[in-house]
Order: structure tokens, then C-alpha cells, then sequence
């Protein structure tokens, strides 16, 4: 019997590489789009060394149909995880039509091929940065989406509205967009992992590259927030815990009768820490002493948000496994792998 085939848009990528790979050990067959704008081919042979055998790779731009097109007529496509997409919130702010381009035009390509080729499972990278500055927490799927405070954080939004929009048209269509909190870690092979391109945005990156020395110090963006330390308060997800969340939403959405629906989950662990908290945790997850300053607050950080994972789990029948402390000594075994390298962009 042949695997289903799941294309993974962005399967060269953080979580897209990890993602591949529980396909793989589900029993899928994840075929890879990624134009490298952020990622790196080397990830594809280490993606190969992880599951034992090459994946199937195409180099093309989501946003080029004719590219796709050729993509989906060869494969037949099961389903589709569309992770391809920008992610700087900063940058976003100073590009916002190379966002508006890429992130929404992609996920409207994709969607037209995926009615040309009557492919009917979606899963969309969605953010937890759709709640913005949460009133209650922890935050559950049905807490109002909040004007967002960047043009990435606007794409997400709107690329679920776009989802829902097709779903409501009639398209036969089951989407579920998965609303991710903070994830970090890598996997326990140390062979993907992260690789932020230049200065990391993140926090854990940050920590990690300074442990190892390449940064002189991590800031903390302040520490007067209403918090239990008064530094921010986020959930950190492993990534391979949130890399089998997209196979279990696969197999969610095959399993329902419906033949057009659109659902969303939070993905995070349910427990919120603080920066504080995270680095304590580093330092007694690896030994490792952090050199740390704290400094004044980044604009447009919410104070505190973590998910509540009650429809995750009732659901979706899904829930994390893997904790902070694991995910930070993933993250740092990574870090020692990828040694002092900093990546710059490869165009
Ligand atoms: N932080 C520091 N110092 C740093 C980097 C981060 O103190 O050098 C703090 C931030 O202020 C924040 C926490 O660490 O309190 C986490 O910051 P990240 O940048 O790692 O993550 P964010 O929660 O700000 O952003 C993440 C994703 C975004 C997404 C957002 C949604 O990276 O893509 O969640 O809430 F939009």
C-alpha cells in the first residue's frame, strides 16, 4: 500500500524539519517544498541520517503556482502543512509587503491548487499572537482575536480568515489551523534544530548562542511587568511535541465525517514560566552559568499568555510530553553541535 503523501511546505525549516519527521514516523510520506529563504539544504541530509532513507525535495517558491502546480499534479497529495512562511516580527514592521506577499499570497496558492487537485487536508501555522494581551488566562481557542500589533502578526490572522472563508465557499475542504505558543528545544539527535539567521529574535536561541559565547550577554526586556518575577510570562513548547500535534491534526481531520470544516487548537504545554524562570531553568538543565543584564521592555511584548490546552487534548486527543528542562538541554546540545556559526541569509 502506498504512504499518503503530506506536502510540507517549509520542511527545511525549524518546525517544518521536525514535522517531517513524525510523519515519518507515523507512517506518512512528507514531501518537502522549501526555497531555503530561511533554512539551509544541509538540513536535508540530516533529515535523511534521522529516518534512514532520502525524503522527496522540490526547491520552488510557494508563491509560484506554476512551480506548484507541476508539485501537486506529479505527488497527489494527501494533505498539505503549509509552514513556508516569514517570521521577524521586527522586520515585518519595515517590510510589510513582503509579508502580505509571501505569507497570505502562499496560503492562497496553495489553497486554489489544493481545489484544482481535490486535495482536502489542510494545517496551517497559525499563532498564539492572535489573543494579543490575553483578558483571561489561560487563553482558550474561543478568546477574541485582538488587532494585531505587527504585519506578521496581521498575516496570521488573516490567513486564517482567508481558510475559513474557502471552507465557508463550499470548497471540500478540512483545515485546521494550529495556534502555536513558544517553541524551542530541538531534536534529541541534535541533528535539526533551530538556526536563527544572524542576531536571534528569540529567547532561547539568544540564551543559547550566549552560553556558548557568542553573544557577551542576554537582556532581559525588562522586569517591572505584573508577573511573579516581573519578567514576561510565555509557554514554551518542545518542538517535537508540537511537531506531532500537525500529525495528529492530519489524522483529526481525516477522521471527521464533515466534508468541509475549519477548526483551531492551541498548541503549548498549559503552564506559563517567566524569563527569569527560563534562564534559572537553563542553568540547572546544563550546568552552564548565563551572563545576564536586565534592560527595559521591548515594545509591543505582551505581559503574560499560555494556553489553555483542555480542547487540544479533549479533542484533538493530543498534549505535550517533553518538559521545559528537556527542551532546554535539546536546545543547548544543538547549540554545541552547531558550535560558534552564525547564519547568514543564502539570499
Ligand atoms: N526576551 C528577552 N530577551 C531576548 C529575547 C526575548 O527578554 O533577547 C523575552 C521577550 O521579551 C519575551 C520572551 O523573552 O518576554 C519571549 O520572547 P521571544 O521573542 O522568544 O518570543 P515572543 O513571545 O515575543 O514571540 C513569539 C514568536 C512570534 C510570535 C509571538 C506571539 O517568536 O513569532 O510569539 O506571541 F508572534
Amino acid at each position: 500500500m502506498s504512504l499518503k503523501k503530506v506536502l510540507v511546505t517549509g520542511g527545511a525549516g525549524f518546525i517544518g524539519s521536525h514535522t517531517a519527521v513524525e510523519l515519518v514516523n507515523a507512517g506518512y510520506e512528507p514531501v518537502i517544498v522549501d526555497n531555503f529563504s530561511n533554512s539551509f539544504p544541509f538540513v536535508l541530509d540530516n533529515l535523511s541520517q534521522i529516518v534512514g532513507r532520502s525524503l522527496t525535495f522540490y526547491e520552488a517558491d510557494c508563491n509560484d503556482k506554476e512551480a506548484m502546480g507541476r508539485i501537486f499534479a506529479k505527488e497527489q497529495f494527501y494533505g498539505v502543512i503549509h509552514f513556508a512562511a516569514y517570521k521577524a516580527v521586527g522586520e515585518s514592521v519595515q517590510k510589510p509587503l513582503a509579508y502580505y506577499h509571501n505569507n497570505v499570497g502562499s496560503l492562497v496558492v496553495l489553497l486554489e491548487l489544493m481545489a484544482e487537485h481535490k486535495v482536502k487536508h489542510l494545517v496551517f501555522s497559525s499563532s498564539c499572537t492572535v489573543y494579543g494581551e490575553p483578558e483571561k488566562l489561560p487563553v482558550d481557542e474561543n478568546a477574541p482575536v485582538q488587532k494585531a500589533n505587527s504585519p506578521y502578526g496581521n498575516t496570521k490572522q488573516i490567513c486564517e480568515e482567508v481558510i475559513q472563508d474557502t471552507v465557508a465557499s463550499g470548497q471540500e475542504l478540512k483545515a485546521i489551523a494550529l495556534r502555536y505558543f513558544n517553541p524551542i528545544g530541538a531534536h534529541e539527535t541534535s541533528l535539526i534544530g533551530e538556526l536563527p539567521i544572524g542576531v536571534p529574535n528569540n529567547l532561547v536561541p539568544f540564551i543559547t548562542q550566549t552560553a556558548a559565547g557568542i553573544r557577551k550577554e542576554l537582556t532581559v526586556f525588562g522586569d517591572d511587568y505584573d508577573t511573579r518575577d516581573g519578567s514576561c510570562v510565555r509557554d514554551y513548547i518542545h518542538v517535537v511535541d508540537l511537531a506531532k500535534a500537525h500529525v495528529r491534526a492530519i489524522a483529526y481531520a481525516s477522521e471527521q465525517s464533515e466534508t468541509s470544516l475549519y477548526d483551531t487548537f492551541n498548541l503549548g504545554t498549559g503552564d506559563g514560566s517567566t524569563v527569569l524562570e527560563l534562564v534559572h531553568a537553563f542553568e540547572k538543565a546544563t550546568g552552564e552559568k548565563l551572563n545576564y543584564v536586565v534592560g527595559p521592555r521591548r515594545s509591543g511584548d505582551v505581559e503574560k499568555v499560555y494556553a489553555d490546552v483542555t480542547k487540544s487534548s479533549e479533542v484533538l486527543g493530543w498534549k505535550t510530553e517533553i518538559s521545559v528542562e528537556d527542551a532546554l538541554r535539546d536546545a543547548w546540545n544543538w547549540q554545541l553541535k552547531v558550535k560558534d556559526q552564525v547564519f547568514e541569509p543564502t539570499k
